[in-house]
């Protein structure tokens, strides 16, 4: 059976559509473990409540980011992982893990990348930017993670409209139900299916 990580840092609705899909039988896999870089997360209930081990790592419970990096590295290691997906994650991933897990990291990410990507774009400050564009489609990307905020190659995208009156978080919600049909459907392709160019 193949093996996912998650990262989150937030409600997890995303890591909600992996866990459903997994439960479904759309996603032939396991999900052995979430890491979390804060307590207090919506994405740590839902693990909780389905019975998946958490790992909090945090970059202040360390001397140096060398030594978060290389506990980020140890806890992977030790859960093995097939896959590992980003999920409303927050931090970059460090190039130590990046390395070590090259072309098995992917991230989902609520706007049409290269377009409204990189560092400070996040959350409902996406929305607003594409709003303010006057852009009138917008979506959600899944792409392999690198050493730089959202740079990866792209894997697979979603589109939306963008309507006439959206306010950024009607936006956000249309994006976001992309968002959870689009994530599983790549993972399952990356993980089982041997006809895409997936590269795991
Ligand atoms: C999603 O919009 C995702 O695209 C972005 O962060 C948000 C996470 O939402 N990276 P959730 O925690 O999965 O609900």
């Amino acid at each position: 059976m193949k093996r996912l990580v998650v990262f989150a840092s937030g409600s997890g609705s995303n890591f909600q559509a992996i866990i459903d899909s997994i439960e479904n039988g759309a996603v032939s896999a396991t999900c052995v473990g979430l890491i979390c870089d804060r307590e207090g997360i919506g994405a740590i209930e839902r693990a909780q409540q389905n019975r998946i081990p958490v790992h909090v790592i945090r970059r202040k419970d360390f001397e140096d980011y060398t030594n978060y990096a290389l506990a980020l590295t140890a806890a992977l290691m030790h859960l093995n992982p097939d896959l590992i997906v980003l999920a409303g994650y927050l931090n970059k991933i460090p190039s130590m893990v990046v390395e070590n897990w090259r072309n098995r990291i992917i991230n989902i990410h609520p706007a049409l990348l290269p377009k409204y990507g990189g560092k400070g774009f996040f959350g409902i400050r996406v929305h607003e930017a594409v709003i303010k564009s006057g852009d009138t489609e917008s979506g959600c990307t899944v792409h392999y993670v690198d050493e730089v905020y959202d740079n990866g190659d792209i894997i697979a995208q979603s589109r939306v409209p963008v309507l006439d009156g959206d306010t950024p978080e009607a936006l956000q919600r249309r994006v976001l139900e992309q968002e959870h049909a689009l994530l599983p459907t790549v993972i399952e392709q990356l993980l089982n299916k041997s006809d895409t160019n997936g590269r795991p």
